[in-house]
């Protein structure tokens, strides 16, 4: 600022002007840029803000979980640890199907606070396929009506009671995968699912009263299956063990679950429909990787709960567990 008024002292001391106006108008516009850069150094001394997220990667196919559930004491523990599983994976739809008669605020709520894209849908099993009490888990395969349900909604047949309730739209790139919820998934599984063309498949850590059973690979094909247990049954694949495209899907509208197949053969029941085994496209580095284990959770012994509900002391009611 001095200098512009030197000079303009100077200008103004030889021939006579009319230059202070411009000279003033010069100044004024210096006096901006000083205030702009003193802002923009201001800002600059500032923390730096928090690194952005990454923008959603919009070409990624869709990774579409079925989980089918149903109400016991565990169930909001395993959904809990489920759905923050499934947070960490981008581009994922979660299709949560409850067997009851209609959705309860368990599940709506613990969905409504997920922040994840999901679909609710509900579907009670008919009781002739129900477990009786203390019936082993072999006697009916649960959870087949549920994985059906959102086969259903993936084919446009409607029936969602919570969240996104349009089907994906004709084209879209995507892959299904029926994520039981007792379970536990690393999260690098869900990238090897991603881009599969038609069915792909992975080893499953401790099922079949093994370490793991999986496809066995050769020169990156499918040849065999490692299984303890009817080796011969069509696809010898646990339900987490696969993965099926979108497409294909929605290509074969008769490919479902039968809840009539033997002990066993529910997977191969779907799949039959749908590939040839030579076909199957290893994952997980040739199928030599386990990235989900088939764990369970110990029902909770409730013989204190039962004793103080007796005296009509019992765990407040009011408090969801
Ligand atoms: C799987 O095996 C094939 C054939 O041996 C090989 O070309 C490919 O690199 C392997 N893939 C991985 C991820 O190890």
């Amino acid at each position: 600022m001095q200098r512009f008024r030197d000079s303009a002292t100077a200008l103004s001391s030889g021939q006579p002007c009319d230059c202070l106006p411009p000279l003033r108008a010069a100044a004024e516009q210096l006096r901006q840029k000083d205030l702009r850069i003193s802002q923009l150094q201001a800002e600059l001394r500032r923390p730096p803000p928090a690194p952005a997220q990454p923008p959603e990667p919009e070409a990624l196919p869709t990774i579409y979980v079925v989980t089918p559930t149903y109400a016991r004491l565990v169930q909001k523990a395993e959904l809990v640890r489920l759905s923050q599983t499934l947070s960490l994976v981008p581009r994922l739809h979660w299709l949560l199907v409850e067997d009851a008669e209609g959705p309860t605020p368990l599940v709506s709520g613990l969905l409504a606070a997920s922040g994840l894209l999901f679909t609710h849908l509900v579907v009670l099993t008919p009781k002739a396929q129900r477990l009786r009490e203390g019936e082993p888990g072999w006697v009916h395969p649960r959870g087949v009506e549920q994985r059906n349900k959102a086969l259903d909604w993936l084919r446009g047949r409607g029936g969602a009671v919570g969240g996104e309730k349009d089907p994906p739209p004709p084209g879209t790139q995507g892959v299904v995968y029926f994520a039981d919820d007792d379970n536990t998934y690393s999260r690098e599984l869900f990238e090897e699912m991603r881009w599969t063309r038609g069915v792909s498949v992975w080893p499953v850590g401790l099922v079949g009263g093994l370490r793991f059973e999986g496809p066995q690979v050769q020169d990156g094909r499918v040849v065999g299956f490692h299984t303890a247990w009817e080796p011969n049954r069509p696809f010898p694949v646990d339900m987490a063990g696969f993965a099926v495209a979108l497409p294909l899907l929605l290509d074969k509208p008769n490919a479902q679950f039968d809840s009539t197949a033997p002990r066993g053969h529910l997977e191969s029941s779907l799949l039959s429909h749908l590939v040839d085994p030579k076909d199957l496209e290893p994952r997980a580095a040739n199928c030599t990787r386990v990235l989900v284990w088939h764990t369970r959770t110990e029902k909770p012994k409730m013989k204190q709960e039962e004793q103080l509900q007796r005296q009509g002391r019992g765990s407040d009611p009011a408090i969801e567990v």
